[in-house]
């Protein structure tokens, strides 16, 4: 057996042992949904488009027909995809007990989608959108019906503007962050797909007191990991997957 196969051996047996563990995930698990993540060279949105310019409160509420002419096209393409094995197997995870909850920075609902049910939805999601003024809640259909009618910026029967319930920059994070750090506060944390470049949600790594990482690139936790595995989200757990049904059966 390789020097790497025998890390990710111990890496599951770790897992194992250590269950139930809290997972973060980041864009890195949705690329293999069709999704761009923002950071790897040359593909990351944030390559393409200036996050500041175009998914901030600052523009929604200064430019918001910059924002719905750039920003929501830009946001509405996490809406095509479809849950991948990565997000399966983490819900398959929940069900054995292996995984308590997932954090996630992702809009996609993908986590959702595949059956997981303990998600926590640090960077809002894609389902709604809410009136600006008197907070009425719609569909995110319903917004997109609007603004494909051209009627930009959207606005609700009060007069209101209406905007999609996803965390932009510049807003302040929803409650589902300081739940987050409670429960990474009392389960071991395993981070998929993430640079953990971003705060406040970087935070969360620093609060894990066992961590692993799962993630094409080196981030800036992975001193602090006990196992790093460099490799595509799918591929890795679908490997610990297999290693920890062994386990499993010998139990
Ligand atoms: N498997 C594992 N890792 C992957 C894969 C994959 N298939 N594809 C990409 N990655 C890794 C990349 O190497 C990168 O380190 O996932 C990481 C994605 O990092 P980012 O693009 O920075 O995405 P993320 O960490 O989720 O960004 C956090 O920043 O712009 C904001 O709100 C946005 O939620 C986002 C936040």
């Amino acid at each position: 057996m390789s020097l790497h196969n025998e890390i990710q051996k111990k890496a599951a047996e770790h897992l194992w042992l250590n269950r139930p563990w809290v997972i973060l995930t980041g864009a890195g698990i949705s690329t293999e949904s069709g999704i761009p993540d923002f950071r790897s060279p040359q593909t990351g949105l944030w390559n393409q488009y200036d996050p500041m310019e175009i998914l901030s409160t600052e523009v929604l509420f200064n430019q918001p027909e910059l924002f719905y002419k750039i920003g929501f096209p830009v946001l509405m393409q996490f809406k095509q995809a479809r849950p991948n094995l990565a997000h399966g197997i983490l819900a398959g995870w929940e069900s054995r007990g292996i995984v308590k909850g997932v954090i996630t920075q992702n809009i996609d609902s993908l986590h959702i989608e595949a059956g997981s049910k303990r998600v926590l939805e640090i960077h809002g999601h894609l389902r709604t959108a809410h009136c600006m003024k008197c907070l009425r809640t719609i569909s995110i259909e319903k917004l997109e019906s609007f603004v494909r009618d051209v009627q930009i910026p959207p606005r609700c029967r009060c007069g209101g503007i209406l905007r999609p319930d996803v965390v932009l920059f510049g807003d302040m994070l929803p409650s589902s962050f300081e739940q987050a750090t409670k429960l990474v506060q009392k389960f071991p944390l395993l981070v998929i797909g993430s640079s953990l470049q971003v705060s406040p949600a970087n935070l969360i790594p620093s609060l894990a007191e066992k961590l692993m990482i799962i993630n094409l690139e080196e981030t800036p936790f992975d001193k602090k990991a006990a196992f790093v595995l460099n490799g595509k989200a799918s591929t890795m757990l679908h490997f610990l997957d297999e290693e920890i049904k062994k386990l499993e059966e010998k139990a």
